[in-house]
C-alpha cells in the first residue's frame, strides 16, 4: 500500500502523436482531481510517455527514470512511476521487471490510466497493453483550455511495415477515427483557444470514412468558423489521393506544407526497406502536387545506413534531395530495432560510415532549408502567433511554410497577422513591422 498521488506530470518523447497522447493523458488526470506539478522531480505521479523509435530513444526512458528518483530521493520522496507510451508497449513487463515502476500503459489503453494508478496506490500490479484503439477515445474529457495551435488526431496505427520501423508493432493497425467524433473535437478545440489544428496520424492520409478520404475531412473542418488553418502529418507517399492533392489547390485553409517521408533515393534501397513507391513514382507524385500548389513547402524524413547502402545508393539520396529541394526536413541514422526484418539483414553498415552519411545528407538538407527560407525575404504572408519571443515585444509564430517568424511590436497570441518577411537565417525568419491585422 502506498498513499494516492495529488500531484502528476507528463513528459513526452517522439512523435506529435505522443504530445497528443501526453496531452490527453493530462487533462484526464487533472479531471480525477490532480494537480499538474511544474516539473517530474516535484510530482507525486511521473508519467513519462515514451518513444521506441530509435535505440537512443528507448534507453532515455531508463535514465530518465533513475534521474527522477534520485532527484526525488534527495528530498526523501518516492514518486509514483507510470510508463506510457511505444516503450510500454514493445517491452511490456520487461520495464518492470528491469526498472520496478508502479504503471505500465500502452497508447492505446490510456484512458485507464486513473484506473491504473488506483490499482499502483492499493499495491497490485498496473499493467494494460491492449489494443481497443477507438473505446480510448471515447472514455477521454472533452478539450477545455488549449493555445493557439492544437493537435487532433484522426488516425492511428500503421499497415505498412516498413522492415526497418517497430509502429506497426507498438501502434497496431491503422484505425481511423470516426468523422463525427473528429467534427466535434475539432469544434471543442476551436472553442477552447485553438486557430490552427494539425490533424495527425501514424498515417494521417491513410484516414477514411464512410463518405470519403482525408479530403474529404479536410473540405468539412474548413467549415468550422475560426478555425483559420488546417495541417496534417504524417503522410506516406502511396495514400496521397488526387482528391488530397486537389484539397491542396482548392481550400484555403489547407496550409501549404506537406511532409511527406521517402526514406532514401534508391529503388534497390527502398524495396529492402518495403517502402513500395519508388524513386520515380515519388518524384513523380512531387510534380502533381507542385502542380496543384505551386508554393507548397515539402518536407520528408530520411534514414542513412540501412543494411547493406552503398556508397552510390547513398548518393541516390544527396540527388533526390537535390531534385525536390526541401524546405526542412529529418534525417536519421539506420537504428537496429528488435522483431524488425532488417535487424536480422546482412551487412549492417559501421557507425563512422553512417556518421560520415549523415553529416553529408544533413549538409545537403541545410542548404535547401536556408534556400527556402531566404526565397521568402520580401514576400507577405500570415502569421500565426503562437508565444512569446526571447526579447520583450517580441511574438513566435508560423508562417503558411512551417517557419518559425519572429514578430516585434504588433499582434497578440492567438492572432493571424500579416507581415512582410524581412530576413531570414537558417532555422527562423524574422518579419518587418505589421502592414495590417489580418484576423
Ligand atoms: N509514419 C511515418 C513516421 C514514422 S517514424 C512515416 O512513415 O513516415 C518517423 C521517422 O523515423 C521515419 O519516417 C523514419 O525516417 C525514422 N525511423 C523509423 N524507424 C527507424 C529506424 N529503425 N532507424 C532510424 N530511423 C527510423
Ligand atoms: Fe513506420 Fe513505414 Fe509505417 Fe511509417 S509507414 S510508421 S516508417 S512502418
Ligand atoms: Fe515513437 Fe511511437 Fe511515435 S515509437 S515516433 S512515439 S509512434
Amino acid at each position: 500500500m502506498r498513499s494516492s498521488p495529488k500531484t502528476f506530470h507528463v513528459k513526452s518523447f517522439g512523435c506529435q502523436m505522443n504530445v497528443y497522447d501526453g496531452e490527453r493523458m493530462a487533462e484526464l488526470m487533472a479531471a480525477q482531481g490532480l494537480t499538474a506539478a511544474s516539473d517530474a522531480d516535484s510530482a507525486d505521479l511521473v508519467v513519462l510517455n515514451t518513444c521506441h523509435i530509435r535505440e537512443k530513444a528507448t534507453e532515455k526512458v531508463y535514465s530518465d527514470i533513475g534521474r527522477v528518483r534520485k532527484a526525488q530521493a534527495a528530498d526523501g520522496r518516492k514518486p509514483m512511476i507510470a510508463v506510457a507510451g511505444c516503450v510500454a508497449q514493445a517491452e511490456g513487463e520487461e520495464i518492470v521487471r528491469r526498472a520496478q515502476v508502479d504503471v505500465v500503459v500502452g497508447p492505446q489503453a490510456y484512458h485507464n490510466l486513473p484506473e491504473l494508478v488506483a490499482r499502483a496506490a492499493d499495491g497490485k500490479a498496473a499493467l494494460d497493453t491492449d489494443m481497443p484503439v477507438l473505446s480510448k477515445f471515447g472514455s477521454l474529457p472533452r478539450r477545455r483550455k488549449v493555445g493557439p495551435s492544437a493537435f487532433l488526431t484522426v488516425q492511428e496505427g500503421c499497415d505498412k511495415f516498413c522492415t526497418y520501423c517497430v509502429v506497426p508493432y507498438t501502434r497496431g493497425a491503422e484505425v481511423s477515427r470516426p468523422f463525427a467524433a473528429i467534427v466535434d473535437e475539432a469544434k471543442a478545440l476551436v472553442d477552447a483557444g485553438a486557430r490552427e489544428i494539425t490533424l495527425l496520424g501514424q498515417n494521417v492520409n491513410a484516414w477514411s470514412g464512410a463518405e470519403g478520404g482525408l479530403d474529404h475531412l479536410i473540405r468539412a473542418l474548413d467549415r468550422i468558423p475560426g478555425l483559420a488553418r488546417i495541417r496534417y502529418t504524417t503522410s506516406h507517399p502511396n495514400d496521397m489521393t488526387q482528391g488530397l492533392i486537389d484539397a491542396h489547390r482548392d481550400v484555403e485553409s489547407l496550409m501549404p506544407f506537406l511532409h511527406l517521408p521517402v526514406q532514401a533515393g534508391n529503388d534497390r534501397v527502398l524495396k529492402a526497406m518495403n517502402r513500395s513507391h519508388t524513386r520515380d513514382s515519388y518524384l513523380r507524385l512531387i510534380d502533381r502536387i507542385r502542380a496543384a500548389r505551386p508554393d507548397i513547402a515539402l518536407s520528408g524524413d530520411f534514414i542513412v545506413g540501412f543494411p547493406g547502402e552503398t556508397e552510390a545508393e547513398f548518393t541516390d539520396t544527396l540527388s533526390l534531395v537535390d531534385a525536390v529541394g526541401y524546405a526542412q526536413c529529418f534525417s536519421f541514422k539506420y537504428s537496429p530495432r528488435p522483431g524488425t526484418p532488417a535487424a536480422d539483414m546482412a551487412d549492417q553498415i559501421a557507425p563512422a560510415v553512417m556518421e560520415d552519411r549523415l553529416a553529408r545528407l544533413q549538409a545537403a538538407l541545410n542548404r535547401h532549408q536556408a534556400a527556402f527560407n531566404a526565397a521568402t525575404v520580401g514576400r507577405t504572408c500570415q502569421v500565426l502567433l503562437e508565444r512569446p519571443g526571447k526579447l520583450p515585444g517580441q511574438l513566435l509564430g508560423k508562417s503558411p511554410w512551417l517557419q518559425s517568424v519572429i514578430v516585434a511590436g504588433t499582434g497578440a497570441i492567438g492572432e493571424l497577422v500579416e507581415v512582410e518577411i524581412a530576413s531570414a537565417g537558417p532555422n527562423s525568419l524574422v518579419a518587418a513591422p505589421t502592414i495590417r491585422a489580418a484576423a
